[in-house]
């Protein structure tokens, strides 16, 4: 009788424990109550607004999940740190079921993932790896690491060096953001694929700046590098002709390219030396149009865009996540699995098929 009634008696906790468990979801707007459905909302939050790419990735992913049948919550950082982490807090307190975050310091988010985690809000890094926590679960970007190899191969075959010309021709090295993960991907890329012929002297880079901590350019800004390109033209050139530059990113292109026309590139006998980019941004396709810009790298952020929804959509719905690299982005406290879509290498002779035909730009934006 006593074990009889001591069972009842745990019974009739749990069922009331349960119960005050369910009225606290219904009021507190429970996450496995919505999930997967209509009445999700996804939190997303993108770096800036200054360059074209985030706006149209914001757009694309909201955009994207509407097709799924999701809410959204889009936010721009602006390039303020502190400014993001309150949007993601406040993003939390709302109470959204997934964070798609694009990290403006990819090592500052560590707490304000905590906060995510406890209150089981999955996370995916979007573009930009997100570092030191094991707070994220999928990592969306394209091949990091090809986008820099594809900017040093095209310098190597415009320069006719596998061609065997001998030069030396001179180059100058500029890289992303310190804080930005990809930036060391892109570098690596591109160094390693330009190795062989900095080895060799036939690339020279006069001012000697080859280190990234040398070379990197806060928050991809293109005043910067312009302010920069304006000193290594100062300093280390004179009557010396300047024959690449590297480029990360088309805005920051943008600004080498007004610091060689400011010292009187862009003649007959002043010619521009090539200058790569990446993101095909419609004033850098003009510029390459019109013959100051050499290349860019195209990503397809429409593709971009879709992936991290579809990542959102399977995580809600427990369905397996698609991704297809499992090793090569260790975030410092685990590897994060990724899906990484394919860069591709444009210029004069291709922006019309792959960056028009596409649909990706509008011929009249490059008029
Ligand atoms: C990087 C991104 C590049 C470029 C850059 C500056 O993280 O991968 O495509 O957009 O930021 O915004």
């Amino acid at each position: 009788m006593r074990t009889r009634r001591a069972v009842l008696a745990v019974t009739a906790l749990s069922l009331a424990l349960s119960l005050t468990a369910c009225g606290q979801n219904s009021e507190g707007g429970s996450k496995d109550d919505t999930k997967g459905g209509k009445g999700s909302t996804i939190g997303i939050s993108m770096p800036t607004k200054s360059s074209e790419r985030w706006i149209a990735d914001g757009d694309n992913v909201v955009s994207e999940l509407k097709k799924l049948g999701y809410k959204t919550d889009l936010q721009y950082g602006e390039d303020n740190v502190a400014q993001q982490v309150a949007q993601i807090e406040n993003m939390i307190t709302k109470g959204v079921d997934v964070l798609i975050v694009a990290a403006i310091d990819g090592s500052a988010l560590s707490d304000v993932l905590q906060q995510a985690a406890d209150q089981n809000i999955k996370v995916i890094s979007y573009d930009r790896l997100i570092l030191g926590t094991k707070n994220v679960d999928y990592y969306a970007s394209f091949d990091n690491e090809r986008v820099g190899v594809l900017q040093a191969t095209y310098l190597i075959d415009k320069l006719g060096l596998k061609e065997g010309k001998k030069g030396p021709f001179n180059i100058e090295l500029f890289a992303g953001s310190s804080d930005d993960n990809n930036t060391r991907y892109f570098f690596d890329g591109a160094m390693k694929t330009l190795k062989p012929y900095l080895d060799d002297k036939r690339l020279v880079v006069r001012s000697g700046q080859t280190q990234l901590n040398q070379v990197t350019t806060l928050r991809w800004d293109g005043g910067t590098a312009q302010k920069r390109m304006d000193d290594l033209l100062t300093k280390s050139y004179g009557t010396e002709h300047v024959d690449a530059v590297l480029s990360p990113y088309d805005g920051i292109s943008i600004g080498i390219l007004s610091s060689l026309r400011s010292d009187g590139y862009g003649t007959a006998a002043k010619p521009y030396p090539l200058v790569t980019g990446q993101d095909a941004e419609v004033a850098s396709v003009k510029s390459i149009i019109a013959g100051q810009q050499t290349m860019t790298v195209y990503k397809d952020i429409r593709l971009l865009a879709k992936t991290a929804a579809k990542m959102t959509d399977a995580m809600l719905k427990d369905e397996k996540v698609e991704v297809n690299d499992e090793k090569s982005y260790n975030n410092k406290a685990k590897v994060v699995p990724a899906y990484l879509l394919t860069p591709v290498s444009v210029d004069k002779s291709n922006y019309q098929k792959d960056l028009v035909d596409s649909g990706y730009l509008k011929a009249e934006d490059l008029k």
